[in-house]
């Protein structure tokens, strides 16, 4: 299946957002409202997107005690968040409160695991863990903890697909950011990959910034990676 695109509004407040996403919607309808917009503009920049027909990835990137989680994820489904991310490394039965609470209130809203940063190379890891983590046993483990706890997808690196794919199956979907299109600068990206490669790879979802939002034609960016997506021939087996 082709990914769909979600658009990064890395920015630092309502009106750079909103002229964003009247901009790209309906072209794109997915946005992400991440933790400087959502810290700058509260609840207030989720409402912004969906006034103007968009749906909000809002990647809060939670982790706390059960109880704090589940009231967080609450509030976040009853802003209409569409996804919402949390940490697999708060554990079971943060996950499962979680999951809980939006099952709760009989929201739709997604729950997606953040597993290893990306940020983190082995020795960071290890500083964090103790040990001598093996890096991708980690990004797996806590892949498989979330798909236990019925989270819904979890957000990996490009180079974390095919691992991924395999180890959790078809259902749980896949979030990847770091995707760079061949004609984009890759700055502070590291092992990227173009959107071709990601949606070959069995990418549910392309989390985009710069490249989109930095370009001096944002809806014409968006139409060139749209494009160079349809021309990739997809492996439709999966049924998700
Ligand atoms: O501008 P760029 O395309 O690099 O933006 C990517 C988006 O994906 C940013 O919002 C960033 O926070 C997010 N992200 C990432 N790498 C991760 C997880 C999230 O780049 N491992």
């Amino acid at each position: 299946m082709r990914p769909e695109l979600i658009v990064a509004l890395d920015v630092g407040g309502l009106a750079a957002a909103a002229a964003l996403v009247e901009q790209l919607y309906p072209t794109v309808t997915l946005f992400k409202v991440g933790l400087q917009l959502f810290t700058a503009e509260g609840p207030r920049a989720v409402e912004a997107v969906r006034q103007r027909g968009g749906d909000v990835f809002l990647d809060l990137k939670l982790h706390d005690i059960p109880n704090t989680v589940a009231g967080a994820v609450r509030q976040a489904a009853k802003l209409g968040a569409a996804m919402c991310t949390l940490h697999a490394s708060g554990g079971r039965s943060m996950l499962q409160a979680a999951k809980a609470a939006v099952a709760g209130i009989g929201s739709p809203m997604r729950l997606l695991a953040v597993t290893v940063l990306t940020s983190l190379d082995s020795q960071g890891l290890e500083e964090v863990v103790g040990g001598k983590p093996d890096l991708t046993a980690q990004v797996v483990r806590l892949a498989s903890l979330a798909r236990q706890a019925g989270l819904n997808g979890v957000v990996a690196s490009p180079h974390e697909i095919g691992v991924l794919r395999a180890t959790l199956g078809p259902s749980m979907q896949l979030v990847v950011p770091g995707i760079r299109p061949a004609w984009a600068a890759a700055e502070d990206q590291r092992r990227v990959m173009t959107p071709q490669e990601a949606a070959v790879a069995g990418a549910d979802y392309l989390v985009i910034g710069r490249p989109i939002t930095a370009a001096a034609d944002p809806a014409k960016a968006t139409r060139r990676i749209l494009d160079e997506l349809k021309a990739v021939a997809y492996d439709d087996s999966r049924s998700v």
